[in-house]
């Protein structure tokens, strides 16, 4: 019998137990070839195949069409920060950045690094606790592309659909909300996520480009690991081969499931469960404004600093692990990606009433 903690972790994130069972039972030995997955070559039909489905298999469920291409990649999501403005950047060109955290930021700081950088919008004198209405948006007059954080894991804020652009194709860092809702696929130009908290292990990041999108690629030298036409064309370097191996079950569970649209009923769910809990009385404190609550991560604060130990402690003592809030920010953060389930934020709830009965 496994013992599996109700497991809050922003990331690397709890996985479906059935992926992580296939994955043992086929540790060894793949497939019968007398060798573990992570024992053959990048280049073998067995990792080949693992390639091809994942590829497919994401297409499906975001019903991309074969205008697109789907990259794993390695560097997490904040080499994206670089690698993004490094190919569609120069000194006479201009991305707008909407700034709402933290990687928004990091983001932000990067793509200055390679051209202009107009911000439409940001939340940072608001503590990033707000995502903007499309009235707040004021964008340059072109922009090569509009980059987003579709999900900001550190606040506890996530936008409810892609922000208006005016027409500007979308570059959304989509590291901690990717496949836990329907996307509309042609907004978008690019999209990337570290898929260590919706898709898989640490060591992979997706990124799903748009061909038409990288015709616009700016014509000075890039590096050409760090050029996504490389990347395109064939799979230039070693792979994190174990990594995609998982994300490509994970795949599978989603689609087994029922696809984006019923992680999207499931997440609401799970999200409701908690944030009802919160809006009860004045002892739990949602940290962001209503209207911009993400529905991945659940972000309050307690009376005090002291109880938030005790929350913690006593929480940990009850198998609910993980729950402190990023250091940057402190409090209490639950984390409800994809993989984690109902029992588990029930579990939660429950402990959070024992807990401000006892405490209040
Ligand atoms: C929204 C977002 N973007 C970027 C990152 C950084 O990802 P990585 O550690 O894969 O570089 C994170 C990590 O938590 C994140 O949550």
């Amino acid at each position: 019998m496994t013992n599996r903690a109700h497991n809050f972790s922003a990331g690397p994130a709890t996985l479906p137990l059935s992926v992580l069972e296939k994955a043992k039972s086929e540790l060894t030995d793949y497939k019968k070839k007398g060798a573990s997955i992570i024992e053959m070559s990048h280049r073998s039909p067995e990792y080949t195949e693992i390639n091809r489905q994942a590829t497919e298999r994401l297409k499906k469920i975001t019903g991309a069409d074969d205008d697109w291409e789907v990259l794993f990649l390695q560097g997490g999501a904040s080499s994206q920060f670089m690698m993004v403005p490094h190919n569609f950047l120069n000194s006479n060109r201009t991305a707008d950045y909407i700034d709402t955290g933290a990687w928004s930021a990091k983001a932000i700081k990067e793509a200055k690094l390679f051209g202009n950088v107009h911000v439409p919008f940001s939340s940072k004198d608001k503590n990033y606790t707000r995502i903007p209405n499309s009235g707040e948006l004021s964008y340059s007059d072109n922009p090569e592309y509009v980059h987003f954080t579709s999900n900001n894991t550190i606040f506890g804020t996530q936008f409810p659909a892609e922000p208006e652009t005016n027409g500007a194709l979308l570059v959304c860092d989509a590291s901690s909300d990717f496949l836990s809702r329907p996307i509309n696929i042609d907004r978008y130009g690019l999209i990337y996520a570290g898929a260590q908290k919706n898709l898989g292990p640490a060591g992979v990041t997706i990124v799903m480009i748009r061909k038409s999108f990288l015709e616009k690629q700016r014509s000075e030298a890039i590096p050409t690991i760090l050029n996504y036409k490389t990347h395109v064309e064939k799979i230039f370097n070693t792979p994190p081969v174990y990594a995609v191996y998982m994300v490509n079950y994970v795949l599978e569970w989603i689609l087994e499931k029922g696809g984006l649209s019923y992680f999207d009923t499931f997440n609401t769910k799970k999200a409701d469960l908690l944030y009802n809990e919160l809006d009860k009385d004045s002892f739990y404190r949602g940290t962001v404004e209503k209207e911009s609550r993400s529905k991945m991560n659940v972000t309050y604060r307690l009376p005090n600093e002291d109880l938030e130990k005790q929350f913690l402690a006593e929480a940990a003592k009850n198998n609910l692990l993980n729950l402190k809030g990023h250091r940057s920010v402190g409090g209490i953060r639950a984390s409800i990606y994809n993989a984690c389930s109902i029992e588990s934020v029930e579990a939660l709830v429950n402990f959070m009433q024992e807990f401000r009965s006892s405490n209040s």
